[in-house]
């Protein structure tokens, strides 16, 4: 099971505050079964440079690797990139693809997006090496019209949607007909922390049923050799 989304690493963003609740998650992780994780902390465009990022993401992944265990989940480093404009043409974006995949991790604004911010998602999906992962997509649902979900569909951005949506009964039932009909491919949890906001992988696969898990399971393979160099 791949979480592919989360802010485990430790004192980077509002996620994870140090090494020992980084660690703490991580073996919340093992428990439930998760075997990799993407690590992917808050790109925020207007406070940083993906260089200062790469820096401080690296640094912070060494302190933890420090103080693994051993059955820790595969650490994956990616980032969670907030889009702005230009984001298409940027020289330096790629260098926050996860891993040695070609998969960029990308949170959108809360509100309708215009119709040239659906053309630059298009045009950032479309350059050499990038494929596109809509981060929590089921935060975005009411905004968008039927046909911008259309659109990144037919063109192959991959639709990543938390843990919770499944875990949470009030959406339960939408979170299921959306991965049954393609329109989810893969999970995160988007973990935290320890408290309010933490590793729920577990929790959301006890909803699946087999065929549901073997369609994650397809899905996982597929985007980890997408776009290995
Ligand atoms: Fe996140």
């Amino acid at each position: 099971m791949i979480d592919f989304h989360s802010h485990v690493l430790p004192g980077i963003d509002d996620g994870s505050r140090d090494t020992d609740e980084s660690l703490k998650l991580l073996k919340m992780c093992s428990e439930q079964g998760v075997t990799k994780i993407a690590a992917t902390p808050h790109f925020y465009p207007n406070d940083d440079t993906p260089e200062r990022f790469l820096r401080r993401r690296n640094e912070a992944a060494l302190r933890l690797k420090e103080r693994l265990f051993d059955g820790a989940p595969e650490i994956i480093l990616g980032a969670e990139v907030y889009y702005f404009s230009g984001i298409s043409t940027n020289e330096s974006v790629g260098q926050l693809r996860l891993g040695n995949t070609g998969i960029l991790l990308l949170e959108m604004p809360f509100a309708k997006w215009s119709p040239s911010m659906v053309s630059e998602i298009l045009d950032l999906h479309g350059r050499n090496g990038i494929t596109v992962m809509m981060a929590h997509i089921e935060r975005y649902l009411g905004f968008q019209s039927a046909d911008v979900w259309d659109s990144l569909l037919k063109h192959g951005v991959i639709m990543q949607s938390n843990a919770g949506f499944f875990t949470d009964w009030r959406t339960k039932r939408r979170a299921l007909k959306m991965l049954r009909s393609g329109r989810i491919h893969v999970l995160g949890s988007d973990c935290h922390n320890t408290k309010d906001r933490t590793e729920n992988m577990g929790k959301a696969y006890e909803i699946l049923n087999g065929r549901d898990r073997e369609y994650l399971k397809d899905n996982e393979e597929y985007i980890i050799r997408i776009g290995v160099k």
